[in-house]
């Protein structure tokens, strides 16, 4: 036998865990999607880790955005001996499923889970490569009051991590500014009908409307409210700050603001050049978090490389002193695991087509 047959790769496994069924399923493929590139390429260069050829493998897994679905899922990427999990998407999932990988000892970087409650656990493992929405409320909110002048509001949620908590801080922050919330009702993340909401909306007269949920439900509210002849800006998240918004909201997309919580993808450094590749391998247009995605698995395999080690404890002992040139720029973790240098860029849409209206710095 000859010496290099002896020497096989050791395969690596990189966890990712997102919704990939059910109503947001391709917001969790695009997530995916971004990781898959990041693994692909780095096959294809050739990755060595302490003298070691190492194939990565993407362990891919659909968590359904439920929260229970995710611990599931959380314990079967442990059982399957990821050395690091990308996800998961949502914040409702993201946080339950922490605990799981904290008892485990496997860093968790989430490229979407925006709620600020998942690296305020007191988790030594959890990281995220986008901002919170204790900086993408505020971001909304101010929009609204300096540059709109909005002096009254009505707020939605959709009772899940992520929507009530960033429906909430907005109204924080528009309280805080003087700003009069006529109304903040709770709808559902499965709901399709708005009108009963909407018609009472309508009798408020607001200035502006905050809704916090994912564009599957953000979607048709605002399709809704179009339809019911609702002049007010509409304000949405991230997670309804996506590609497929325009056709889910239909004539109403153009009364939309919204954000995401980080660069945009035509302002990233590696951003238009990843938009390209991304396109070429997947045929469909990049919907939010591709970029982070591959981002985040860039970053897991340089804390291997600077780790020298696949294994989890060296892996994450040296991720908080993360400093990863990646296509979205700088990454550096503060000590809870979140961005050092947060950024939210502002968008709305014209004749249906996403542009950047805004970016803001922390
Ligand atoms: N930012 C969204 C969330 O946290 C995806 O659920």
């Amino acid at each position: 036998m000859f010496a290099s047959a002896a020497q096989a790769d050791t395969v690596v496994k990189i966890g990712h865990a997102a919704p990939l069924t059910g109503e947001i399923a391709h917001l969790g493929k695009d997530q995916e999607n971004g990781a898959r590139l990041a693994v692909e390429e780095i096959n294809k260069k050739g990755l060595t880790i302490a003298g070691q050829k190492v194939t990565l493998e993407l362990d891919a897994q659909d968590d359904a955005a439920d929260p229970r679905i995710a611990t599931q899922v959380a314990q079967k990427l442990v059982d399957d001996k990821v050395a690091v999990v990308i996800g998961h998407l949502n914040s409702g999932t993201s946080i339950p499923a922490s605990k799981i990988y904290s008892d485990a000892g496997i860093a968790q970087i989430s490229p979407a889970a925006t709620n600020p409650q998942y690296t305020l656990q007191g988790f030594k493992t959890t990281f995220r490569v986008v901002s919170t929405d204790a900086q993408q409320g505020p971001a909304l909110a101010n929009y609204a009051i300096k540059t709109l002048k909005v002096k009254t509001v009505a707020v939605v949620d959709d009772a899940t991590a992520y929507g009530k908590g960033l429906a909430d801080e907005f109204e924080k922050t528009a309280k805080a500014n003087g700003v009069t919330v006529l109304s903040h009702e709770t709808t559902n993340d499965k709901a399709v009908d708005f009108r009963a909401i909407l018609t009472k909306i309508k009798g408020e007269r607001p200035d502006a409307i905050m809704y916090g949920g994912m564009d599957a439900t953000g979607g048709p509210f605002v399709r809704q409210a179009k339809q019911l002849a609702i002049k007010a800006k509409v304000f949405e998240g991230d997670g309804a700050c996506t590609e497929k918004l325009s056709e889910l909201a239909g004539q109403g997309t153009d009364n939309v603001i919204c954000s995401q919580p980080g660069m945009a993808l035509s302002k990233m450094p590696g951003g238009p050049a990843f938009e390209q590749r991304y396109v070429a391998r997947f045929k469909q247009p990049v919907q939010i978090y591709a970029p982070f995605a591959y981002d985040a698995v860039y970053i897991a395999v340089d804390a291997m490389k600077r780790a020298n080690s696949t294994d989890l404890a060296k892996i994450l002992a040296v991720m908080p002193s993360t400093r990863y040139n990646g296509i979205s720029g700088l990454t550096q973790f503060d000590a809870k695991g979140d961005l050092k240098t947060p950024v939210i860029s502002l968008y709305h849409y014209t004749g249906g087509k996403k542009s950047l209206l805004d970016v803001v710095t922390m």
